[in-house]
């Protein structure tokens, strides 16, 4: 847990930054009943994203890989922000956060009132066919307990997020490259910085001598290299005190 100090060190380099952007990870959303992909428990304990998260094995065994999607959309389902949302979007209001960058794919920054939010990953409220381009918000999210299919093609729709072996989508990889390259200072909430390119999001950041403050239960790949200011705890609790602090 952190002892404070570096709480008030992260307050301090935020009150003294004129460009704070934030990169955000299923751990932020951990809080909101969603667990996260790669801890005890998450949802690569049950199925190997390597096969159930391959574009591959969706454009080969669809209905085996809504088997999983319907997992995880039934892990958002009737979820809220929480108070870690809701203090990055407070952050922005006060327009000292300029962005957010979500690897998340659940709506809840937006939900808890962020504006600026890329998606890097995409959103799971969107569907698209792989046949004929069609695309559809979804309606009922629990479609019925079966793949939903195209109304044109009838071939069976995918959530347009972006699957191990897709690209990023280009406008989403655009802004946040942009985003990183402006920034002076970088929270980086809630991920094991595993998956690239938006592991990359920190390091262009840091290219241009931003400060990078880490918040995460544990430490990753990035705390022994670019990490300035580690925070140690559940970001539900240390976002909040961390907002606190900016605001004092
Ligand atoms: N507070 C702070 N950190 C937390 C909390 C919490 N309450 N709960 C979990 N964490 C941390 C974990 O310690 C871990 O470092 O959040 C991180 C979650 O890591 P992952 O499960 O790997 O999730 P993420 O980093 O978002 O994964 C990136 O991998 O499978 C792909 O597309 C998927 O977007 C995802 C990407």
């Amino acid at each position: 847990m952190d002892d404070g100090s570096s709480l008030r060190e992260a307050a301090e380099i935020i009150q003294k930054s004129n460009f704070l952007i934030a990169l955000t990870g299923a751990g932020i959303s951990v809080e909101s009943g969603i667990p996260d992909f790669r801890s005890a428990g998450g949802l690569w304990e049950k199925y190997d994203p390597a096969i159930y998260a391959h574009i591959d094995s969706f454009r080969r065994d669809p209905e085996m890989i809504w088997e999983m999607l319907f997992e995880m959309i039934s892990l958002t389902k009737n979820v809220k922000p929480n108070p870690a949302h809701v203090a990055l979007a407070a952050l922005e209001k006060k327009n000292i956060l300029k962005g957010v960058v979500t690897q998340n794919i659940d709506n809840l920054h937006q939900e808890a009132g962020s504006v600026n939010v890329i998606e890097f990953h995409g959103n799971a409220h969107h569907l698209e066919c792989l046949s004929c381009q069609h695309e559809e918000e979804v309606g009922d999210p629990d479609f019925g307990g079966k793949p939903p299919r195209c109304p044109r093609c009838k071939e069976i729709l995918k959530p347009k997020v972006v699957f191990f072996g897709e690209m990023i989508p280009q406008a989403a990889l655009m802004e946040s490259t942009m985003l990183a390259h402006s920034a002076d200072a970088v929270l980086v909430v809630g991920t094991s910085a595993v998956v690239y390119p938006a592991s990359g999001i920190p390091y262009i950041a840091k290219q241009n001598h931003a400060r990078v403050i880490e918040m995460n239960l544990e430490h990753t790949g990035l705390t022994g290299s670019i990490t300035d200011v580690f925070i140690q705890g559940k970001v539900g609790e240390t976002l909040p005190k961390l907002l606190k602090l900016i605001e004092s």
